[in-house]
């Protein structure tokens, strides 16, 4: 194949490269060599058989291009058609030129440029050519002179008919002639004609000076034609027979001067060769670089009445094996062509063989591959189809499975309806009771607004589902837009004066007609002021704007806030169903946005939203105004707005209230609490229900993210500390990892509340040390036992250590960081029980932490004052050299740290009821 395309690409290339040669010079067509031959004139039959000769031998030399031009016997023009033959590029030129000094210059400059040049017949005034081919025109002059002199026996008188007196044939003619009969004073020449070559020419002369005919014996003419006019002439004077006509060239043939001679028109003709064939065989060995004669002298001789009938069978001959040739040359040209042609022919048949055999193969082999890959396909089809039968079998189940799920999902949505509806209306009832406690009301509202908040999730989500169904139909009617947001953002009103944030209607328009449900629209814009008053912080704003869109037929509503934003991930996810966001104090249910951009759908309208983070969040709504883009059945009359917008209005608005929950200083003045608990806790609601409840037995410390949840259990050491695993910042297990790993807060008990139920998050808060894990939805009552019983068996182990320290009370120290710690302190009250001069300075040194943090700890782990502690250390101590060591009361008051014996036993008394010396007797 590759050695296919590579033969394709040659040929291609010589054929580029012959089509190029042939473009640069036309004349060569693809021949070796191109020969340009520039006749003088081709009236006259010697110079067709000239030029005849030369094309029969040229026959021989099929690589050769012939370029042929003749002048008409005109030297300029000749001239003009040496230069043309250069400008084609010829590689040598044949020349006869018509005179010498006329056509010298150009010959000489065209040997000159290299190309040789190769003389025929006529010469040039120079010697710069290449070789010359013709007879010796001196000798035919002087050969011609001889047989006059013999013919007129040495005396007579001579009319002399010449060629053009410029041509170098006539004047060596002459010459020879005069040098023949220039011995003979009776011989001479009485009258000098110029026929210029042509027998035309050569009669007007003639006729000029018929008068003198009679005169003269004989007539030299330079050339049979001429000598044929002047015998014209002679005969209609009635001279025929009495002149004596002599002319050159001897051709052959009914109209050449042998015959002329056989007919007795004249009486001797000089042979005069053409020299055609031999021109061309000299030209060849000159380009094919091989020897040859510079000067090439054909011969001569006189044909008259004794030798002109064997002279004329043997040109006859000649002749007639001329015609022989060229016709055999014709016949093989010819065949020559036929076997071109078959050549061709046979050429294209066998490279089609080749192509034919090589695509055989190919197909052959592109067959037997293709049946394999067929097979392998087969094989793959099936195996998809299986595949996509298996697919298709198991979408169906899952579809059935989704929309089983879906049905369950949406049915168990609508049963949740009536029992929270149930619940919220003796709710309400209870709640308008004015008698109420607060701790009640506080619980009870609290119950409300987590009733109303499932209650929207349920009606969200059957929504959603409606419209998934395609059983949600809008039914638009036209309203005055701008009323109608506005009557909807009354209901936000009361919230925006108690959290003071700025809430207004930017719009230049009085009323805004528009077709639109005001049931979905109502939810999309309670969706987007809840979310707004949502992320918006207290003294914000929360403008809407209304404009119209003239040039789009558009009605646009803008919600803007300078709340906490978005980032760019959640604003990528906004309108994704169930995409919950990370917002601080707040998780999206996924629904509200997802539900508002299907409403807007189905209004043909768009939704959008652009947001920064901690910069704020503007959505942008857009509705088409008219009814060209509504079907026919979604067009309703007015609705009645009021009743509708009650439900939605309670739905969104109402766990937007500001939760309170009773906080210290609420039921007067705050209560000191034996024990602190610190609630990290981001929901809000949970959050003050922790503290509601709690706070009636422990004082509450709270924190909604991870930092002030830090700073909180380090400045303050609380208790224990109730963690969510879920919150902003630092999440629960980092957080217990942090408190369970630094000194100040290693003790405290941690209590992870999550809702994450999976057992692996269990482990993992267990792994980082928590004490408990309670998940979500948890029992109070247990988490109040929890927190009890963590902290009385934090108390038991205080009451260990404020006894005597084994160290078996130390390894009741769950905390590893705790024992160390304990071990240390211990450690150094004990290494400086002698030393009277022992500080808690030099104690909070050497432990590397504050004394406050140092009283907090050892009140956490020991329950003790550290003064406290190392005075007891120092009892303990002295009871114990009093009871074991033969010291005196100043000996053991003295190892214990105290200079003076007296207070010692002052201490020790006011400690154990004794004296230490009546301790010491018993
Ligand atoms: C032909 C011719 C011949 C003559 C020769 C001389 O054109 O006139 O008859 O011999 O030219 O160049």
């Amino acid at each position: 194949m590759k050695a296919l395309l590579l033969k394709i690409r040659f040929n291609n290339f010589l054929y580029i490269l012959i089509l190029v040669m042939t473009a640069c010079n036309p004349d060569r067509k693809g021949h070796q060599f191109v020969i340009g031959f520039s006749q003088c004139v081709e009236s006259d039959n010697w110079r067709k058989t000239m030029l005849n000769g030369m094309k029969r031998e040229l026959a021989f030399y099929p690589n050769v291009s012939f370029i042929y031009r003749q002048a008409d016997g005109n030297s300029q023009k000749q001239v003009g058609q040496v230069k043309e033959l250069i400008r084609k590029k010829i590689d040598l030129l044949i020349i006869s030129p018509n005179e010498a000094q006329p056509l010298t210059p150009a010959v000489e400059e065209v040997f000159n440029s290299g190309i040789p040049v190769l003389v025929v017949d006529r010469k040039i005034a120079s010697s710069l050519y290449t070789a010359y081919v013709g007879a010796n025109n001196y000798e035919i002059g002087k050969l011609a002179g001889n047989y006059i002199v013999s013919l007129l026996k040495g005396k007579g008188k001579i009319i002399e008919v010449t060629g053009l007196p410029a041509s170098s044939p006539a004047i060596e003619r002459h010459k020879g002639l005069m040098d023949a009969i220039g011995r003979f004073d009776s011989i001479r020449i009485i009258q000098q004609l110029n026929g210029q070559w042509m027998k035309d020419s050569a009669v007007s002369e003639v006729q000029k000076i018929a008068g003198r005919l009679p005169e003269a014996d004989l007539v030299y003419a330079h050339n049979d034609v001429m000598g044929l006019g002047t015998y014209e002439v002679a005969k209609s004077k009635g001279y025929a027979g009495k002149l004596k006509i002599i002319g050159v060239d001897g051709l052959p043939g009914p109209a050449g001067g042998i015959q002329f001679v056989s007919d007795r028109i004249l009486t001797a003709t000089l042979l005069y060769p053409t020299g055609g064939e031999e021109a061309i065989r000299i030209a060849m060995q000159i380009l094919n670089k091989e020897n040859f004669n510079k000067e090439n002298i054909l011969q001569t001789s006189v044909v008259d009445s004794t030798n002109v009938y064997l002279m004329k069978l043997q040109t006859d001959k000649i002749n007639s094996q001329q015609t022989d040739i060229e016709r055999q040359q014709v016949m093989i040209s010819e065949q020559q062509r036929i076997y071109n042609n078959q050549r061709t022919f046979l050429y294209i048949l066998v490279t089609t063989l080749i192509i034919a055999v090589s695509l055989g193969g190919i197909v052959f082999y592109s067959l037997r591959e293709n049946r394999k890959i067929n097979k392998k396909l087969e094989a793959q089809n099936q195996e998809i189809s299986l595949q996509r039968n298996q697919l298709i079998e198991m979408s169906a189940k899952a579809e059935a499975a989704n929309e089983a799920k879906f049905n369950f999902f949406t049915n168990i949505s609508h049963e949740f309806r009536t029992p929270l509806t149930l619940i919220l209306g003796p709710l309400e009832e209870i709640l308008s009771d004015s008698r109420l406690n607060y701790p009640i009301r506080q619980s009870l509202s609290l119950v409300q607004k987590n009733v109303i908040r499932l209650l929207r999730l349920v009606n969200q989500l059957m929504d959603f589902r409606k419209i998934e169904l395609a059983k949600m139909q809008l039914k638009a009617s036209e309203n005055d837009l701008v009323g109608f947001v506005n009557e909807i953002m009354d209901a936000y009103k009361g919230i925006a004066r108690k959290r003071n944030i700025d809430l207004r209607m930017i719009t230049k328009e009085r009323q805004l007609n528009a077709w639109f449900d005001i049931t979905m629209v109502d939810k999309v814009m309670f969706n987007l002021l809840s979310n707004a008053f949502k992320f918006t912080k207290d003294n914000g704003f929360v403008h809407v704007y209304i404009e119209k869109d003239e040039e789009k037929k558009m009605a646009v509503i803008k919600v803007q806030d300078n709340g906490v934003g978005m980032s760019k991930d959640s604003l990528n996810h906004s309108f994704e169903l169930f995409y919950q966001g990370e917002y601080e104090n707040y998780k999206g249910s996924g629904l509200g946005l997802a539900l508002s951009r299907e409403l807007i759908q189905m209004h043909h309208g768009s939704i959008s939203v652009e947001s920064e983070k901690w910069k704020g969040t503007t959505f942008e709504i857009k509705i088409p105004l008219g009814t060209e883009h509504l079907e026919k059945h979604e067009l309703v009359q007015r609705n009645e707005l009021k009743a509708v917008l009650y439900e939605d209005e309670k739905i969104y608005t109402t766990d937007l209230e500001p939760g309170e929950g009773p906080k210290n200083g609420m039921f007067g003045l705050k209560m000191q609490r034996e024990h602190s608990i610190l609630i990290i806790e981001d929901n809000p609601d949970l959050r003050n229900f922790l503290f509601s409840r709690l706070n009636v037995s422990y004082e509450i410390l709270e924190a909604d993210n991870g930092s002030s949840a830090l700073q909180q259990a380090f400045d303050v050491v609380p208790d224990l500390i109730i963690c969510d695993v879920v919150i902003p910042g630092k999440d629960g297990i980092a957080l217990t990892n942090i408190f369970k790993s630094d000194i100040r807060t290693s003790h405290i008990p941690i209590i992870l509340l999550t809702a994450k139920i999976g057992i692996e998050e269990q482990i993992e808060g267990m792994k980082n040390m928590a004490d408990a894990y309670i998940t979500k939805p948890f029992n109070l009552q247990f988490l109040e036992e929890t927190i009890k019983s963590l902290l009385a068996n934090r108390a038991k182990l205080k009451a260990h250590f404020t006894g005597e320290l084994s160290s078996e009370i130390k390894s009741h120290i769950s905390n590893k960081l705790d024992r160390k710690f304990v071990n240390e302190f211990t450690a150094l009250v004990e290494s400086n029980i002698a030393n009277e001069n022992f500080t808690v300075e030099e104690l909070c040194r050497n432990m590397g932490i504050s004394r406050v943090q140092l009283y907090r700890k050892i009140k956490a782990l020991l329950n003790c004052n550290v003064n406290d502690y190392i005075l007891n250390t120092r009892m303990q101590k002295a009871k114990y050299l009093l009871q074991h060591e033969e010291l005196t009361i100043g000996e053991v008051s003295y190892k214990v740290g105290f200079s003076s014996p007296a207070y010692f036993s002052t201490v020790f008394k006011s400690k154990f009821g004794v004296t230490p010396s009546d301790f010491k007797e018993k």
